[in-house]
């Protein structure tokens, strides 16, 4: 047909996929390279803020390291990113801070990789302040090289006396050599002063069925929930903490928060496992790239999206 011959000439690939994959994802692996060292980061680093774009790991990867993310089954090289470190990261973690200072990816053939881009920033321009991500489109673009590791979806749940609410969040993760878990939040989340002071919060990792329901808890970043039996699913007890999480979550986390600080628009916090349950055994919610699925569709193995 040859309006599929058409449309990637005049229309952008959307910027993210939302896939069904079993976690931890193991279709990509992500190495910090610096100097003549190498450093699996796989589950090591995180994204700690947007705008600055900010990735943080536990590993010291000296002041201009590169991140690369590979697929597991061709090898190919999927992107990278140039990082700088940031002088902000002397802190109680001793977590290292990096900055993006630019990216590329090789997921499409080079015309179309600058065509696409092109088009995807002319229409980020033209919405700006819908896009929901208050940065300029450069660090977006930087942004979806960062989900080349796709990133699973969870449910933030927070309950204290006078302040309940549950919210997803996907730029989250393991920081796993220093045995620390993240969050970035924007600063702006309603929940952001209760989780300051609170200092627990607990995880459900959600079935990838739950897509619809859980991106109408994206309101729940603007204002507290009221009630927790008016949430459209069943909910019970974590373990430790007694929060309300998804009854048939595939996994739930209990947080302790150890330390937060503010990073460009958001709060990131850091965190101590406390427990770890493993509920149902089905596919998690994911987000990945859009360009990192067109590629899986050339290559015949695309993701499962929902
Ligand atoms: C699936 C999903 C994951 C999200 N993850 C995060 C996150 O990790 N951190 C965050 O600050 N906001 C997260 N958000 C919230 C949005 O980025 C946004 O802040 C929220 O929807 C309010 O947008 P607005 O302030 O632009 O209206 C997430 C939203 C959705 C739907």
């Amino acid at each position: 047909m040859w309006k599929d011959w058409v449309r990637p000439l005049v229309r952008p690939l959307p910027q993210w996929a939302t896939i069904a994959l079993a976690s931890p994802q193991q279709v990509v692996t992500a190495t910090l390279r610096w100097d003549s060292s190498s450093a699996d980061v796989t589950v090591d680093h995180t994204v700690a803020s947007l705008n600055p774009l900010v990735i943080a790991t536990s590993v010291d990867a000296g002041q201009h390291p590169v991140l690369e993310y590979r697929d597991n089954e061709s090898g190919k090289l999927l992107g990278a990113l140039h990082l700088v470190r940031d002088a902000s990261d002397i802190g109680a973690t001793s977590l290292a801070f990096y900055r993006v200072a630019s990216g590329d990816h090789h997921c499409l053939s080079v015309p179309r990789r600058s065509w696409n881009a092109w088009l995807q920033n002319r229409m980020m321009r033209k919405n700006r302040s819908s896009n929901g991500l208050n940065t300029d489109p450069v660090a977006v673009q930087q942004l979806m090289i960062a989900y080349l590791c796709p990133k699973p979806v969870v449910l933030v749940s927070v309950n204290t006396d006078g302040h309940q609410n549950i919210f997803p969040m996907d730029l989250i993760g393991p920081l796993d050599r220093r045995g620390y878990f993240s969050l970035a939040l924007r600063t702006t989340n309603v929940s952001v002063p209760i989780l300051r002071e609170a200092r627990r919060v607990a995880l459900s990792h959600v079935p990838a069925t739950m897509k619809q329901v859980v991106y109408r808890l994206s309101e729940h970043h603007k204002q507290a929930l009221t009630d927790w039996s008016a949430l459209p699913f069943a909910v019970r007890s974590s373990r430790e903490f007694g929060i309300p999480v998804v009854a048939e979550a595939r996994r739930v986390q209990e947080l302790t928060i150890v330390h937060s600080q503010e990073i460009g628009l958001h709060t990131f916090f850091v965190c101590r496992v406390v427990s770890d349950e493993t509920g149902v055994h089905v596919a998690q919610l994911h987000h990945t790239a859009g360009f990192h699925q067109a590629h899986r569709l050339r290559r015949r193995v695309p993701f499962a999206e929902v």
